[in-house]
């Protein structure tokens, strides 16, 4: 089935019911354990010009994908529902964002992942990007298309 993309930046309580689905672990792994709930760190990412998207297969909510400007450059966050991580959804996801990304004005994305993410790592090393990582912290960046390669109409959806 399609994935669909849709924006559900400023929605708090779309983000509190996606939230539900994820374990304990994967918000360690989404960097965020330190807090109760994870709208209040979505308010400060959208303060910053972060967008949030859900994907959705049908009606079931599938992911959460954030991209946050910096520079030319976007941070990109993504979480799955526990459910369904380990069936290839992520890796689907991150190609549906790297063609997207420089649409949206990115020519290059940036990601940190935990040394220990073992699933967050081969899906960067699969897409190709740089890995540099310190003793907890990996910085995986990945050169997204050219600028005359992206042009092209927007999702409908965004
Ligand atoms: C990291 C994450 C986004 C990956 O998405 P996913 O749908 O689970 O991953 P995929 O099924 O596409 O697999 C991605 C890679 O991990 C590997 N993988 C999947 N399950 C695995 C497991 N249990 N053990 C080891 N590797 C595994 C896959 O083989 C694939 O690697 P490959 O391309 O070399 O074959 C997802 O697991 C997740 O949301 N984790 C919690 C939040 C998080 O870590 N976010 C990333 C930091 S922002």
């Amino acid at each position: 089935m399609e994935l669909d993309l849709v924006e559900i930046t400023g929605l708090f309580e779309e983000i509190r019911r996606f939230y539900s689905y994820v374990s304990d672990e994967s918000r360690y792994m989404r960097f965020l354990a330190a807090v109760r709930d994870p709208a209040s760190v979505y308010k400060h990412l959208w303060s910053c010009g972060g967008r949030s998207f859900l994907v959705l297969e049908g009606r079931r909510p599938v992911a959460i994908v954030d991209v946050t400007p910096c520079g030319e450059e976007a941070e990109a966050g993504i979480v799955v529902a526990d459910a369904l991580q380990g069936r290839g959804y992520g890796t689907r996801i991150a190609e549906i964002f790297a063609s997207l990304l420089p649409r949206l004005g990115f020519w290059r994305v940036k990601a940190e992942i935990y040394r220990e993410n073992i699933k967050a790592l081969a899906l960067a090393k699969r897409m190709g990007a740089e890995i540099d990582c310190s003793t907890i912290v990996c910085v995986v960046r990945l050169q997204l298309a050219t600028r005359s390669r992206a042009q092209g109409p927007l999702l409908a959806v965004i």
